[in-house]
């Protein structure tokens, strides 16, 4: 369950005693199976109702501060777009050069500071524990949107719903990740939350540079989730349901050198993907750069781009939980 409430001053007309209510997201261990049907429920409905009518009045007066000290496209603009198809307001800060952070503010201080005017902060940040540094010092619920090589629990929660929606089922699936696993903080929370559903089994497939971290790692072993690590992709993808690609993340490398000897070590392609089976999808949190071709993306199974629609409409239910209006 969730950490404290903030929020101090409620105000008139929020549900208060919704479990979520005014509290931080800022990893996924934070949610069990429930508070994951719950969440996929509440997105889903959303999709109906963007679908139906698209922008509506649920958030609003709310204000969204979007705080974001690395580049994002995906995640800081579906954030966006979310609180304002609810009704509410953004107070975007994705250039923090232009804010006082240039001139030596830290990151406590800013928080604050956002906190006396947004009801809800997103931040992602280059270091890992900086969202839960900021839950620290921030009134107002603090959602983690990537902090460095730790986690990205919206990211996890909008690929498991991607699951949910694409292959109706998010028991019984082999999942396979590729790619960069040692730098790639989507997988290290997609990892973890996989961990609630029944019968999962996890291919880890990467180059030995840039293997899964060894916590994460034992996170998942003490769940009885089964782990196969390999360097080869077609030694697991004939039995995969969901192949997981992920960007090498060249700004995460110390060693320039190290990263031109990985950053091409796969490419899916339509002729790898002819082993793979009929049913089955390939997801990516994007951007790509080139460990995707763009002659796979008229395939069916291709769903990387209707993952990050999804994205809205699980951020959309995020705000809509921790604003207690869901
Ligand atoms: C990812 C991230 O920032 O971790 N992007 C995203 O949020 N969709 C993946 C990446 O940058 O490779």
């Amino acid at each position: 369950m969730p950490a404290k409430a903030k929020n101090p001053h409620v105000p008139f007309g929020d549900q208060q005693t919704a479990p979520w209510y005014g509290k931080d997201i800022l990893t996924v261990k934070q949610f069990s199976r429930n508070d994951l049907e719950y969440v996929f429920a509440v997105a889903h409905e959303m999709r109906i109702m963007v679908e139906r009518i698209g922008t509506f009045d649920l958030l609003k007066g709310k204000i969204l501060a979007n705080l974001f000290y690395e580049p994002s496209t995906r995640t800081s603009s579906s954030f966006m777009a979310a609180m304002q198809r609810l009704g509410g307001a953004v107070i975007p800060i994705s250039e923090v050069k232009y804010s006082s952070v240039a001139k030596g503010e830290s990151l406590p201080d800013t928080v604050r500071t956002l906190g006396c005017y947004a009801d809800v902060i997103v931040i992602r940040h280059p270091e890992v524990g900086s969202a839960a540094l900021a839950a620290k010092h921030a009134r107002k619920p603090v959602i983690n949107a990537g902090d460095g090589v730790g986690e990205h629990p919206t990211q996890a929660l909008l690929d498991t719903f991607t699951i949910r929606e694409e292959l109706g089922r998010l028991d019984d699936l082999t999942v396979t990740m590729l790619g960069d696993l040692k730098y790639g903080r989507t997988v290290h929370s997609l990892a973890r939350l996989l961990t609630q559903f029944n019968n999962i089994k996890l291919n880890y497939v990467s180059p030995d540079l840039l293997r899964m971290p060894p916590d994460v790692k034992e996170e998942v072993a003490d769940k009885g989730i089964p782990q196969a690590e390999t360097s080869v992709l077609k030694s697991v993808l004939a039995k995969t349901d969901v192949l997981y690609v992920t960007r090498v993340q060249r700004e995460r490398f110390e060693d320039p050198d190290e990263y031109e000897k990985v950053k091409n070590a796969y490419v899916v392609s339509p002729a790898i993907m002819k082993s793979a089976k009929k049913r089955m999808i390939v997801m990516h949190p994007l951007p790509r750069v080139t460990e995707i071709s763009m002659d796979f993306d008229e395939d069916p199974r291709a769903a990387y781009f209707r993952q990050m629609e999804y994205g809205m409409y699980v951020r959309m239910a995020l705000l809509a939980i921790v604003l207690g209006k869901a």
